[in-house]
Protein backbone atom coordinates (compact mmCIF):
# COMPACT_ATOMS: atom_id res chain seq x y z
CA UNK A 1 0.00 0.00 0.00
CA UNK A 2 1.44 3.32 -0.96
CA UNK A 3 1.94 5.63 1.82
CA UNK A 4 1.57 9.33 0.15
CA UNK A 5 -1.97 9.50 -1.93
CA UNK A 6 -1.93 9.19 -5.91
CA UNK A 7 -3.98 12.57 -5.74
CA UNK A 8 -1.07 13.97 -4.33
CA UNK A 9 1.69 12.36 -7.37
CA UNK A 10 -0.31 14.17 -9.78
CA UNK A 11 0.19 17.83 -8.40
CA UNK A 12 3.54 19.57 -8.33
CA UNK A 13 5.07 22.05 -5.68
CA UNK A 14 4.80 25.80 -6.22
CA UNK A 15 7.93 27.06 -8.92
CA UNK A 16 7.51 30.82 -8.22
CA UNK A 17 7.73 29.47 -4.40
CA UNK A 18 10.64 27.15 -5.17
CA UNK A 19 12.08 30.00 -7.65
CA UNK A 20 12.20 32.12 -4.47
CA UNK A 21 13.92 29.88 -2.56
CA UNK A 22 16.56 28.88 -4.71
CA UNK A 23 17.08 33.29 -4.91
CA UNK A 24 17.30 33.08 -1.20
CA UNK A 25 19.64 30.33 -0.85
CA UNK A 26 22.20 31.63 -3.34
CA UNK A 27 22.10 34.97 -1.50
CA UNK A 28 22.82 33.43 1.70
CA UNK A 29 25.87 32.10 -0.05
CA UNK A 30 27.14 35.06 -0.56
CA UNK A 31 25.86 35.46 -4.33
CA UNK A 32 24.91 38.79 -5.62
CA UNK A 33 21.33 37.88 -6.80
CA UNK A 34 18.32 40.06 -7.73
CA UNK A 35 14.79 38.36 -7.23
CA UNK A 36 12.24 39.51 -9.24
CA UNK A 37 10.20 36.29 -8.30
CA UNK A 38 8.13 36.58 -5.50
CA UNK A 39 4.40 37.81 -6.51
CA UNK A 40 3.99 40.50 -3.76
CA UNK A 41 4.13 44.12 -3.18
CA UNK A 42 7.01 45.79 -1.32
CA UNK A 43 4.83 48.27 -0.16
CA UNK A 44 4.27 47.95 3.72
CA UNK A 45 1.14 46.92 4.76
CA UNK A 46 -0.18 50.98 5.66
CA UNK A 47 -0.53 51.94 9.59
CA UNK A 48 -3.82 52.31 9.96
CA UNK A 49 -4.37 49.07 9.10
CA UNK A 50 -1.50 47.43 11.36
CA UNK A 51 -3.15 49.74 14.21
CA UNK A 52 -6.45 47.85 13.77
CA UNK A 53 -4.59 44.78 14.36
CA UNK A 54 -2.86 46.04 17.40
CA UNK A 55 -6.50 47.77 18.68
CA UNK A 56 -8.02 43.99 17.89
CA UNK A 57 -5.07 42.29 19.93
CA UNK A 58 -5.69 44.33 22.81
CA UNK A 59 -9.09 44.17 23.15
CA UNK A 60 -9.16 40.58 22.92
CA UNK A 61 -10.53 39.59 19.70
CA UNK A 62 -8.12 36.29 19.36
CA UNK A 63 -10.46 33.82 19.66
CA UNK A 64 -12.43 31.86 17.28
CA UNK A 65 -14.53 33.24 14.50
CA UNK A 66 -17.59 32.05 12.73
CA UNK A 67 -15.83 30.02 9.73
CA UNK A 68 -16.47 31.93 7.08
CA UNK A 69 -15.88 35.27 9.07
CA UNK A 70 -16.89 37.64 11.43
CA UNK A 71 -20.13 39.63 10.73
CA UNK A 72 -18.17 43.12 10.32
CA UNK A 73 -16.22 42.16 7.60
CA UNK A 74 -18.90 40.06 5.78
CA UNK A 75 -20.73 43.80 6.12
CA UNK A 76 -17.67 45.34 4.96
CA UNK A 77 -16.86 43.18 1.34
CA UNK A 78 -20.76 43.46 1.00
CA UNK A 79 -20.10 47.47 0.90
CA UNK A 80 -17.23 47.01 -1.42
CA UNK A 81 -18.92 44.64 -3.95
CA UNK A 82 -21.37 47.07 -3.99
CA UNK A 83 -18.98 50.36 -4.09
CA UNK A 84 -16.42 49.46 -6.22
CA UNK A 85 -18.21 46.91 -8.79
CA UNK A 86 -21.89 47.53 -8.68
CA UNK A 87 -22.72 43.80 -7.15
CA UNK A 88 -25.25 43.39 -4.36
CA UNK A 89 -24.28 40.79 -2.20
CA UNK A 90 -26.17 39.56 1.26
CA UNK A 91 -23.40 38.81 4.41
CA UNK A 92 -24.64 35.00 3.72
CA UNK A 93 -23.55 35.21 0.44
CA UNK A 94 -19.87 35.66 1.45
CA UNK A 95 -16.83 33.82 2.47
CA UNK A 96 -14.24 35.49 4.07
CA UNK A 97 -11.14 32.28 3.88
CA UNK A 98 -7.17 32.13 4.84
CA UNK A 99 -6.17 34.42 1.70
CA UNK A 100 -7.35 34.03 -2.14
CA UNK A 101 -5.90 30.99 -2.50
CA UNK A 102 -7.93 28.94 0.12
CA UNK A 103 -11.12 30.76 -1.14
CA UNK A 104 -10.28 28.89 -4.33
CA UNK A 105 -9.45 26.05 -2.62
CA UNK A 106 -12.48 25.69 -0.70
CA UNK A 107 -14.83 26.02 -3.92
CA UNK A 108 -12.95 23.38 -5.99
CA UNK A 109 -12.97 21.15 -2.92
CA UNK A 110 -16.45 21.91 -2.29
CA UNK A 111 -17.90 21.47 -6.22
CA UNK A 112 -15.61 18.76 -7.74
CA UNK A 113 -16.03 15.14 -8.47
CA UNK A 114 -13.25 12.97 -10.34
CA UNK A 115 -14.14 14.48 -13.89
CA UNK A 116 -15.34 17.51 -13.63
CA UNK A 117 -13.60 19.75 -16.15
CA UNK A 118 -12.37 23.31 -15.23
CA UNK A 119 -11.44 25.59 -18.06
CA UNK A 120 -8.48 27.62 -17.30
CA UNK A 121 -6.75 30.24 -19.52
CA UNK A 122 -3.20 30.11 -19.90
CA UNK A 123 -0.71 31.08 -18.70
CA UNK A 124 -2.46 30.41 -15.71
CA UNK A 125 -1.21 31.69 -12.09
CA UNK A 126 0.93 28.46 -10.90
CA UNK A 127 -1.96 27.21 -8.54
CA UNK A 128 -4.94 26.94 -10.54
CA UNK A 129 -3.81 23.46 -12.37
CA UNK A 130 -2.63 21.69 -8.92
CA UNK A 131 -5.55 22.89 -7.23
CA UNK A 132 -8.13 21.78 -9.85
CA UNK A 133 -5.91 18.44 -9.77
CA UNK A 134 -6.44 18.18 -6.06
CA UNK A 135 -9.70 18.56 -5.99
CA UNK A 136 -10.18 14.86 -8.30
CA UNK A 137 -11.06 17.71 -11.32
CA UNK A 138 -9.52 17.98 -14.63
CA UNK A 139 -8.06 20.97 -15.97
CA UNK A 140 -8.89 21.79 -19.19
CA UNK A 141 -5.85 24.73 -20.52
CA UNK A 142 -6.40 27.07 -23.42
CA UNK A 143 -4.04 28.95 -24.58
CA UNK A 144 -3.56 32.83 -24.80
CA UNK A 145 -2.36 34.54 -28.28
CA UNK A 146 0.52 36.16 -28.00
CA UNK A 147 -0.17 38.67 -30.06
CA UNK A 148 -3.77 39.70 -28.14
CA UNK A 149 -1.32 39.97 -25.11
CA UNK A 150 -1.77 36.64 -24.38
CA UNK A 151 -5.67 37.06 -23.63
CA UNK A 152 -7.90 34.56 -24.93
CA UNK A 153 -10.82 34.47 -27.28
CA UNK A 154 -14.21 33.47 -27.12
CA UNK A 155 -14.14 30.90 -29.81
CA UNK A 156 -11.37 29.39 -27.42
CA UNK A 157 -13.43 29.35 -25.13
CA UNK A 158 -16.28 27.84 -26.53
CA UNK A 159 -14.09 25.02 -28.20
CA UNK A 160 -13.28 23.90 -24.71
CA UNK A 161 -16.42 23.80 -23.00
CA UNK A 162 -17.95 20.33 -23.20
CA UNK A 163 -20.82 18.86 -20.91
CA UNK A 164 -18.67 18.02 -18.01
CA UNK A 165 -17.42 21.82 -17.99
CA UNK A 166 -18.07 22.59 -14.06
CA UNK A 167 -15.91 25.68 -14.17
CA UNK A 168 -14.77 28.58 -15.92
CA UNK A 169 -11.77 30.47 -14.48
CA UNK A 170 -10.91 34.06 -15.44
CA UNK A 171 -8.18 36.05 -14.37
CA UNK A 172 -7.90 39.65 -14.82
CA UNK A 173 -5.53 41.72 -14.66
CA UNK A 174 -3.61 37.98 -15.11
CA UNK A 175 -1.15 36.38 -13.07
CA UNK A 176 1.62 36.32 -15.36
CA UNK A 177 1.03 38.13 -17.60
CA UNK A 178 -0.67 41.19 -16.31
CA UNK A 179 -3.08 41.39 -19.28
CA UNK A 180 -6.40 42.73 -18.55
CA UNK A 181 -9.71 42.23 -20.62
CA UNK A 182 -12.31 45.41 -21.50
CA UNK A 183 -15.57 45.47 -21.10
CA UNK A 184 -16.10 44.49 -24.38
CA UNK A 185 -13.33 41.38 -24.54
CA UNK A 186 -15.02 40.04 -21.51
CA UNK A 187 -18.41 40.68 -22.82
CA UNK A 188 -17.82 38.39 -25.89
CA UNK A 189 -16.44 35.67 -23.10
CA UNK A 190 -19.80 36.32 -21.27
CA UNK A 191 -21.88 35.96 -24.22
CA UNK A 192 -20.31 32.40 -24.48
CA UNK A 193 -21.07 31.46 -21.39
CA UNK A 194 -24.62 32.59 -21.57
CA UNK A 195 -24.96 30.02 -24.10
CA UNK A 196 -23.83 27.22 -21.70
CA UNK A 197 -25.70 27.39 -18.70
CA UNK A 198 -24.31 24.21 -17.03
CA UNK A 199 -20.56 26.09 -16.95
CA UNK A 200 -20.19 27.91 -13.55
CA UNK A 201 -18.01 31.20 -13.55
CA UNK A 202 -15.00 31.11 -10.87
CA UNK A 203 -13.65 35.15 -11.27
CA UNK A 204 -10.08 36.03 -9.74
CA UNK A 205 -9.97 39.68 -9.03
CA UNK A 206 -6.95 40.09 -6.95
CA UNK A 207 -5.43 42.37 -8.94
CA UNK A 208 -7.97 44.79 -9.20
CA UNK A 209 -6.64 47.76 -8.27
CA UNK A 210 -3.43 47.25 -9.81
CA UNK A 211 -4.88 48.53 -13.10
CA UNK A 212 -2.83 51.11 -15.60
CA UNK A 213 -3.31 54.16 -18.12
CA UNK A 214 -7.12 54.28 -17.58
CA UNK A 215 -7.74 50.62 -17.79
CA UNK A 216 -11.27 49.60 -16.01
CA UNK A 217 -11.50 46.78 -14.17
CA UNK A 218 -14.52 44.84 -14.54
CA UNK A 219 -15.79 41.41 -13.05
CA UNK A 220 -18.20 38.77 -15.35
CA UNK A 221 -21.21 39.59 -13.05
CA UNK A 222 -21.35 43.07 -13.58
CA UNK A 223 -20.50 42.85 -17.29
CA UNK A 224 -23.31 40.21 -17.27
CA UNK A 225 -25.68 39.79 -14.87
CA UNK A 226 -27.11 36.92 -16.20
CA UNK A 227 -24.03 35.23 -14.63
CA UNK A 228 -24.99 36.22 -10.96
CA UNK A 229 -26.40 33.51 -10.21
CA UNK A 230 -23.53 31.13 -11.21
CA UNK A 231 -20.32 33.24 -10.42
CA UNK A 232 -18.22 32.93 -7.89
CA UNK A 233 -16.48 36.51 -7.36
CA UNK A 234 -13.24 36.26 -5.76
CA UNK A 235 -10.94 38.95 -4.17
CA UNK A 236 -8.88 39.51 -1.34
CA UNK A 237 -6.78 41.75 0.38
CA UNK A 238 -3.60 40.73 -0.17
CA UNK A 239 -2.04 42.31 -3.06
CA UNK A 240 -4.37 46.10 -3.03
CA UNK A 241 -3.51 46.55 0.34
CA UNK A 242 0.04 45.08 0.65
CA UNK A 243 -1.35 42.37 3.22
CA UNK A 244 0.03 39.35 1.47
CA UNK A 245 1.29 37.87 5.60
CA UNK A 246 -2.03 38.71 6.50
CA UNK A 247 -3.90 35.96 4.80
CA UNK A 248 -7.40 36.99 3.90
CA UNK A 249 -9.31 36.78 0.83
CA UNK A 250 -12.94 36.28 0.13
CA UNK A 251 -15.71 35.75 -2.62
CA UNK A 252 -19.36 36.27 -2.99
CA UNK A 253 -21.28 33.97 -4.36
CA UNK A 254 -24.77 32.51 -4.17
CA UNK A 255 -25.91 31.23 -0.81
CA UNK A 256 -25.51 27.46 -1.69
CA UNK A 257 -22.25 27.60 -2.60
CA UNK A 258 -20.90 29.43 0.07
CA UNK A 259 -22.10 27.40 3.18
CA UNK A 260 -20.58 24.55 0.86
CA UNK A 261 -17.05 26.36 1.37
CA UNK A 262 -17.76 26.99 4.63
CA UNK A 263 -18.21 23.25 5.46
CA UNK A 264 -14.83 22.51 4.07
CA UNK A 265 -13.48 25.39 5.96
CA UNK A 266 -15.09 24.34 9.25
CA UNK A 267 -13.28 21.02 8.43
CA UNK A 268 -9.69 22.38 7.82
CA UNK A 269 -8.59 25.48 9.11
CA UNK A 270 -11.96 26.43 11.29
CA UNK A 271 -11.40 29.79 10.51
CA UNK A 272 -9.13 32.86 8.86
CA UNK A 273 -7.22 34.77 11.41
CA UNK A 274 -9.16 36.81 13.90
CA UNK A 275 -6.88 39.55 14.56
CA UNK A 276 -6.34 40.02 10.61
CA UNK A 277 -10.01 39.62 9.99
CA UNK A 278 -10.23 43.01 12.09
CA UNK A 279 -7.36 44.42 10.15
CA UNK A 280 -9.13 43.49 6.90
CA UNK A 281 -12.27 45.47 8.07
CA UNK A 282 -9.80 48.44 8.59
CA UNK A 283 -8.55 47.94 4.76
CA UNK A 284 -11.93 47.56 3.11
CA UNK A 285 -13.37 50.13 5.56
CA UNK A 286 -10.90 52.72 6.02
CA UNK A 287 -9.11 55.28 3.50
CA UNK A 288 -8.42 54.36 0.14
CA UNK A 289 -6.20 57.08 -1.18
CA UNK A 290 -3.23 55.65 -0.70
CA UNK A 291 -4.25 52.97 -3.72
CA UNK A 292 -3.79 55.34 -6.39
CA UNK A 293 -0.04 56.56 -5.67
CA UNK A 294 0.65 52.98 -5.27
CA UNK A 295 -0.72 52.07 -8.70
CA UNK A 296 1.58 55.42 -9.86
CA UNK A 297 4.58 53.76 -9.02
CA UNK A 298 3.77 50.31 -10.28
CA UNK A 299 3.06 51.63 -13.85
CA UNK A 300 6.10 53.78 -13.56
CA UNK A 301 8.16 50.38 -13.01
CA UNK A 302 5.84 48.82 -15.98
CA UNK A 303 7.01 51.42 -17.93
CA UNK A 304 10.42 51.19 -17.03
CA UNK A 305 11.07 47.40 -17.36
CA UNK A 306 8.94 46.70 -20.72
CA UNK A 307 10.84 49.43 -22.62
CA UNK A 308 14.34 47.98 -21.09
CA UNK A 309 12.81 44.37 -22.21
CA UNK A 310 12.21 45.29 -26.07
CA UNK A 311 15.40 47.16 -26.71
CA UNK A 312 17.16 43.43 -26.39
CA UNK A 313 17.10 41.29 -29.27
CA UNK A 314 15.49 38.08 -29.23
CA UNK A 315 12.96 39.47 -26.60
CA UNK A 316 9.40 40.94 -27.64
CA UNK A 317 7.13 41.83 -24.22
CA UNK A 318 3.40 43.10 -24.61
CA UNK A 319 2.61 46.47 -22.69
CA UNK A 320 0.06 45.10 -19.91
CA UNK A 321 -2.32 46.64 -18.17
CA UNK A 322 -2.48 45.48 -14.98
CA UNK A 323 -0.96 43.36 -11.79
CA UNK A 324 2.73 43.65 -11.11
CA UNK A 325 4.59 41.34 -13.92
CA UNK A 326 5.50 41.22 -17.18
CA UNK A 327 5.56 37.73 -19.47
CA UNK A 328 8.09 38.47 -22.19
CA UNK A 329 8.69 35.96 -24.99
CA UNK A 330 12.50 34.50 -25.65
CA UNK A 331 11.28 32.89 -28.74
CA UNK A 332 14.28 34.79 -30.64
CA UNK A 333 16.58 33.59 -28.37
CA UNK A 334 16.52 29.83 -28.46
CA UNK A 335 18.43 27.75 -29.94
CA UNK A 336 21.54 29.86 -28.75
CA UNK A 337 24.36 29.22 -25.94
CA UNK A 338 25.22 31.31 -23.35
CA UNK A 339 28.84 32.32 -21.95
CA UNK A 340 28.83 29.95 -19.03
CA UNK A 341 28.13 27.47 -22.35
CA UNK A 342 24.65 26.81 -21.04
CA UNK A 343 22.19 25.55 -23.90
CA UNK A 344 19.21 28.13 -24.43
CA UNK A 345 16.65 25.11 -25.89
CA UNK A 346 13.96 26.49 -22.97
CA UNK A 347 12.51 29.27 -21.28
CA UNK A 348 13.09 26.82 -17.84
CA UNK A 349 17.06 27.10 -19.30
CA UNK A 350 17.46 30.69 -19.92
CA UNK A 351 16.00 31.16 -16.33
CA UNK A 352 18.46 28.89 -15.08
CA UNK A 353 21.59 30.31 -17.24
CA UNK A 354 20.51 34.12 -16.32
CA UNK A 355 20.08 33.33 -12.39
CA UNK A 356 23.63 31.24 -12.50
CA UNK A 357 25.81 33.31 -14.73
CA UNK A 358 24.06 36.88 -14.08
CA UNK A 359 22.44 36.68 -10.45
CA UNK A 360 18.86 37.19 -11.58
CA UNK A 361 15.90 34.99 -10.49
CA UNK A 362 12.75 34.87 -12.39
CA UNK A 363 10.21 32.36 -13.22
CA UNK A 364 10.04 30.75 -16.48
CA UNK A 365 6.83 30.28 -18.55
CA UNK A 366 6.65 26.42 -18.34
CA UNK A 367 5.57 26.96 -14.84
CA UNK A 368 2.97 28.95 -16.05
CA UNK A 369 1.50 26.56 -19.03
CA UNK A 370 3.27 28.89 -22.09
CA UNK A 371 6.58 28.87 -23.24
CA UNK A 372 8.28 30.12 -24.26
CA UNK A 373 8.26 33.17 -21.91
CA UNK A 374 9.72 33.93 -18.48
CA UNK A 375 8.23 36.17 -15.77
CA UNK A 376 9.02 38.99 -13.97
CA UNK A 377 7.58 40.37 -10.65
CA UNK A 378 8.45 44.02 -10.84
CA UNK A 379 7.37 44.90 -7.28
CA UNK A 380 10.86 46.17 -6.47
CA UNK A 381 12.24 49.27 -6.37
CA UNK A 382 13.92 51.01 -9.38
CA UNK A 383 17.31 50.34 -8.62
CA UNK A 384 16.88 46.54 -8.69
CA UNK A 385 14.63 46.99 -11.79
CA UNK A 386 17.24 48.65 -13.33
CA UNK A 387 19.84 46.91 -12.17
CA UNK A 388 18.45 43.44 -13.11
CA UNK A 389 17.53 45.00 -16.76
CA UNK A 390 20.91 46.03 -17.12
CA UNK A 391 21.97 41.92 -16.30
CA UNK A 392 19.63 40.63 -18.67
CA UNK A 393 20.36 42.89 -21.32
CA UNK A 394 24.32 41.44 -20.24
CA UNK A 395 23.39 37.74 -20.15
CA UNK A 396 21.53 38.33 -23.52
CA UNK A 397 24.09 40.28 -25.51
CA UNK A 398 26.78 37.18 -24.02
CA UNK A 399 24.53 34.61 -25.94
CA UNK A 400 25.50 33.17 -29.14
C1 LIG B 1 -3.98 35.45 -9.46
C2 LIG B 1 -3.80 35.20 -8.00
N1 LIG B 1 -4.85 34.77 -7.30
C3 LIG B 1 -4.75 34.51 -5.98
C4 LIG B 1 -3.57 34.69 -5.32
C5 LIG B 1 -3.50 34.33 -3.88
O1 LIG B 1 -3.56 35.38 -3.03
P1 LIG B 1 -3.42 35.20 -1.46
O2 LIG B 1 -2.02 35.55 -1.12
O3 LIG B 1 -4.43 36.11 -0.88
O4 LIG B 1 -3.71 33.77 -1.13
C6 LIG B 1 -2.43 35.13 -6.02
C7 LIG B 1 -1.14 35.26 -5.33
O5 LIG B 1 -0.09 35.29 -5.91
C8 LIG B 1 -2.56 35.40 -7.39
O6 LIG B 1 -1.53 35.83 -8.12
Amino acid sequence: MAFLSDTLARVKPSPTVAVTQLAAELKAQGKDVIGLGAGEPDFDTPDNIKQAAIAAIEAGKTKYTAPDGIAELKQAICAKFKRENGLDYAPAQISVSTGGKQVLYNAFMATLNPGDEVIIPAPYWVSYPDMVLLGQGTPVIIEGKPELGYKITPELLEAAITPRTKWFLFNSPSNPTGAGYSRDELKALTDVLMRHPHVWVMTDDMYEHLAYDGFEFCTPAEVEPGLYERTLTCNGVSKAYAMTGWRIGYAGGPVELIAAMRKVQSQSTTNPCSISQWAAVEALNGPQDYLAPRAEAFKRRRDLVVSRLNEIDGITCPVPEGAFYVYPSIEGLLGKTSKGGALIDSDEAFSKALLEENGVAVVFGAAFGLSPNFRISYATSDENLEKACDRIAAFCAGLA
